[in-house]
C-alpha cells in the first residue's frame, strides 16, 4: 500500500494521458490512403493508393497542404482536405478537384523524374493500379 500504490496510479494516469494526447495523431491521418472522392464518382479508373505517411516523411506538409494569401504567398496549410477549396468544377480561379490532384501528384513526380528520382509514377496505370 502507500507509496507503491500511489506510484502505480501515477503511472496509470500518465499512460492514459499519453494515450489521449496520441489520439489526434492516430486517427487524423491514415498512413496509406485509398483515394475515393465522391465528387469524382462514378470512378472509371482503379482507385489510387497514396502513401501519405511515406510522402510526409520526405517533404514539407505545406508543399501539398498549401494555403495562399491574396498575393499567392503560401501561409502554410493546416492539413485541411483539398476539397475544402477545390471542388467538382473550377471555381474562383481554383482548379477543379481532379485537376488539383493530377496537377499536384503528377506535377511533382514529373519534376522528380527529371531529377532522376526513381519510383515516381507519371503514367495512368502506375497510379491507377488494378489490384486483384
Ligand atoms: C505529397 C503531398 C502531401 C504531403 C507532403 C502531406 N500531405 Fe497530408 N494529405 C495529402 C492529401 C492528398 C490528402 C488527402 C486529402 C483529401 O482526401 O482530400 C492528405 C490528408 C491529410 C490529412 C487528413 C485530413 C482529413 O480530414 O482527412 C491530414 C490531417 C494531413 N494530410 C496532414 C498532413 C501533415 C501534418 C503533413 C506533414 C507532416 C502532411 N499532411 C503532408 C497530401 C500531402
Ligand atoms: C485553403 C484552400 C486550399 C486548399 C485546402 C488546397 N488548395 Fe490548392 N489552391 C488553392 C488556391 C487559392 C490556389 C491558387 C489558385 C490560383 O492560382 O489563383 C491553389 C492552387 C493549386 C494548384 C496549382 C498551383 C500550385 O500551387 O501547384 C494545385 C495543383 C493545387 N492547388 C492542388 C491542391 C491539392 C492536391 C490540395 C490538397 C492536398 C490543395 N490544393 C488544397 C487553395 C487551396
Ligand atoms: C512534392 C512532391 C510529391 C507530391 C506532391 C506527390 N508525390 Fe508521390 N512521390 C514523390 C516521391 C519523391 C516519390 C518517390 C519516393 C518514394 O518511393 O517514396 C513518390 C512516390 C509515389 C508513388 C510510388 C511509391 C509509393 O509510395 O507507392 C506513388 C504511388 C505516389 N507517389 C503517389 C502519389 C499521389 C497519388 C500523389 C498525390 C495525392 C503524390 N504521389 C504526390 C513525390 C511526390
Ligand atoms: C501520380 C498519380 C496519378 C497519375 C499518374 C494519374 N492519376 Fe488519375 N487520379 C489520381 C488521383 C489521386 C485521383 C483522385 C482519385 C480520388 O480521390 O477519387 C485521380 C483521379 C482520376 C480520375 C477521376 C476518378 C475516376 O476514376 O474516374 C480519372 C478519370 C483519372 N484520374 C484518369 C487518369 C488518367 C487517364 C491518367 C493518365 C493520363 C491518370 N489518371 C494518371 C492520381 C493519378
Amino acid at each position: 500500500m502507500g507509496g507503491g500504490g500511489l506510484m502505480r496510479y501515477a503511472r496509470l494516469g500518465f499512460a492514459a494521458l499519453a494515450f489521449f494526447l496520441m489520439m489526434p495523431f492516430a486517427f487524423s491521418q491514415d498512413a496509406v490512403m485509398i483515394m475515393n472522392h465522391k465528387e469524382l464518382d462514378p470512378h472509371q479508373r482503379p482507385l489510387v493508393r497514396f502513401t501519405h505517411e511515406q510522402h510526409a516523411a520526405k517533404m514539407d506538409c505545406v508543399q501539398c497542404h498549401h494555403d495562399y494569401d491574396e498575393y499567392l504567398n503560401n501561409k502554410g496549410g493546416e492539413g485541411g482536405v483539398c476539397s475544402d477549396c477545390h471542388v467538382q468544377s473550377p471555381m474562383d480561379g481554383k482548379l477543379s478537384l481532379l485537376e488539383a490532384f493530377h496537377g499536384q501528384c503528377k506535377g511533382c513526380h514529373e519534376v522528380m523524374q527529371r531529377e532522376g528520382k526513381p519510383n515516381t509514377p507519371v503514367t495512368c496505370g502506375e497510379c491507377h493500379i488494378l489490384r486483384k
